[in-house]
């Protein structure tokens, strides 16, 4: 039978390939860095201008797909997932990272039908790493497959997470006090790539064993969180229960065990969720 999204697979690895070099050629000229919801959230014209080449050759391409996109929300475009196809992109996860030359900066494009999660890109373009998972095929970076950690043990586990943009300090207090108990479990470490689609894909890979963040946005994590559980890990709120890719909450891990024994660390609170209107 033939793979009906495997023609919009391949044209988001070419678009992610060539957004990358966008971005690393960007690291050697001066950003035009501009600031969104805070002066510590980001965005550069390179953000702009890759989302940019995105849509429009998406649009060229697929004329009748749907688009959500991080920096056209910015600009004011609706953010809610349709069973309409849908793209859904951040041009530079890792805007931070991008913008201080800090190694880990990717391409996320995640690719929804009826809501489910078809396909995930994410190229990690300063490493020259493609990740990439089609539903039902497995997750590959480089071609080469991917498998999440076979660890039971949570104080045998690396977790990742992130501080996020929000530095209101009610907000900080429960994201060091989450950080704090997974750290005294005690786990082997706590890690942040400063990228939430990187960090998927290192649970992905294995070398981390689980990744949580409260904060996050759709564009975020759509590509990462098929990437992970095409290699075999699960995906689930921080409360329990399956993952809402609008509620800007993810915990990604290897299995059940680990996920659940995080849930009862996490200090869990909500943010206002992407398709709010
Ligand atoms: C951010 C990164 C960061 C995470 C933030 C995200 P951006 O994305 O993924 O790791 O902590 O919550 O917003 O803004 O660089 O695309």
């Amino acid at each position: 039978m033939p793979d009906l999204w495997q023609d919009a697979m391949d044209h988001a690895v070419t678009l992610a390939r060539k957004a990358g070099e966008i971005v690393r050629d960007a690291l050697q000229n001066d950003l035009k860095i501009m600031c969104k919801s805070s002066s510590v959230d980001l965005v550069t014209k390179t953000d702009q201008n890759v989302e940019q080449l995105i849509i429009t050759s998406v649009k060229e391409k697929f004329p009748e797909h749907s688009f959500i996109g991080e920096e056209s929300v910015a600009a004011g475009e609706s953010c809610v997932l349709t069973e309409n196809p849908t793209w859904i992109v951040d041009p530079v996860d890792g805007t931070t990272n991008f913008v201080h030359g800090y190694p880990f900066v990717a391409i996320s494009i995640g690719f929804a039908v009826n809501k489910m999660l078809e396909f995930g890109v994410v190229y990690s373009c300063i490493e020259d790493k493609m990740y990439t998972a089609r539903k039902g095929k497995g997750a590959f970076c480089n071609g080469q497959p991917l498998q999440v950690s076979d660890q039971k043990e949570i104080n045998q586990s690396i977790i990742a997470t992130e501080f996020g943009s929000n530095r209101d300090p009610e907000n900080v207090e429960k994201i060091f006090s989450s950080m704090r108990k997974v750290l005294c479990l005690p786990v082997h470490g706590i890690r942040g790539a400063g990228s939430a689609a990187i960090n998927m894909c290192l649970v992905a890979s294995g070398c981390v064993e689980a990744y949580y963040e409260i904060g996050i946005h759709c564009w975020d994590i759509a590509a990462g969180a098929i990437i992970v559980s095409e290699a075999g890990g699960v995906l689930m709120d921080v409360e329990g229960g399956p993952l809402d890719l609008m509620s800007r909450r993810v915990l990604a891990a290897n299995n059940d065990i680990i996920g659940e024994r995080l849930i009862k660390e996490i200090e869990a609170f909500s943010a206002l969720r992407d398709d709010a209107p």
